[in-house]
């Protein structure tokens, strides 16, 4: 088994053999989506590729564990995954501000995460994750009358004040741009960094304080540093030792922050 907290440099598909059966809580996979010019992104056939990884994946998860892969929309159309990993919902992350890509077809506006769990998922925290309701009242009036779709009976229906659950689109986390104060450098937007805040999301729902989270893609180490926050364990498979060096000053200065704020 592989040291925990560390980054390894090399091919993933390789590295994965490495670990052992049962013994991962989570997988944050944002690899190739098969669309980018990068030499790493040149898949011709990415449906068959994240099969082959969906198959490796569930070889490591534990029962219940849970993977969140990244893609664009047909990214797991046509394959067979149900013998490997229990597909639980396929969520979409809508960026309204894509530039136009033509004038004869819709605008691709979303990037797809699929959430897997290997079995009946384990961990679920919802009340972790919960979003503001931005109902409007008179809307919000209008559905306390209706009849419940479980058995037809008209009562109130109960809203939450912690909020609610965020739904399988998810519109409220933007994009990286050129001003964000986490944005590493600008060569990183679009292909390469994600916001914390999204990781975040699918880390505070899918595992538990002293959890076990992977990241085989893990570019500038965005999982890393919310790993780092939220006192979970890592462990990161990346090909490019350039961000690697990056990742892994990222995380010092998450230690040092944390050391710090011990000490006030
Ligand atoms: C979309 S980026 C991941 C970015 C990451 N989520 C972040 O926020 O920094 C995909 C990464 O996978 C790496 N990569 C691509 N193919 C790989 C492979 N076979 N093994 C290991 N790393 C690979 C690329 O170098 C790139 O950094």
């Amino acid at each position: 088994m592989l040291s925990i907290n560390k980054v390894y440099q090399g091919d993933s598909l390789q590295l994965i053999h490495e670990i052992d059966d049962n013994s991962i809580d989570l997988i944050i996979c944002d690899g190739p989506y098969g669309v980018t010019t990068n030499e790493w992104d040149k898949i011709t056939d990415i449906q068959t590729y994240n099969l082959n990884l969906i198959k490796l994946f569930s070889r490591v998860l534990k029962p219940g564990g849970a993977l969140y892969l990244f893609g664009k929309d047909d990214c797991i159309d046509f394959i067979d995954y149900r013998p490997y990993l229990q597909l639980n919902r396929k969520i979409i992350w809508y960026q309204p501000s894509r530039l136009a890509q033509g004038r004869m077809n819709y605008t691709n506006n979303y990037d797809l995460i699929a959430y897997f769990t290997k079995g009946k998922a384990k961990t679920f925290n919802l009340d972790a994750i919960r979003v503001p309701q931005l109902v409007e009242l008179e809307h919000r009036l209008r559905c306390e009358k209706v009849p419940s779709v479980l058995n037809g009976q008209y009562g109130k229906t109960k809203f939450n004040d912690e909020g609610k659950n965020p739904g399988d689109v998810w519109g409220d986390i933007k994009q990286l741009t050129y001003k964000s104060k986490e944005l590493i450098s600008r060569e990183l937007l679009n292909t390469i960094q994600k916001p914390e805040k999204l990781i975040e999301r699918m880390i505070k729902a899918s595992s538990n304080e002293g959890d076990l989270v992977l990241d085989p893609f893990s570019g500038v180490g965005t999982t890393f540093a919310v790993c780092k926050r939220l006192k979970r364990n890592f462990i990161g498979f990346e090909i490019n030792p350039d961000y690697i060096q990056i990742t892994n000053e990222r995380i010092r200065k998450i230690e040092m922050e944390q050391d710090y704020s011990l000490f006030q």
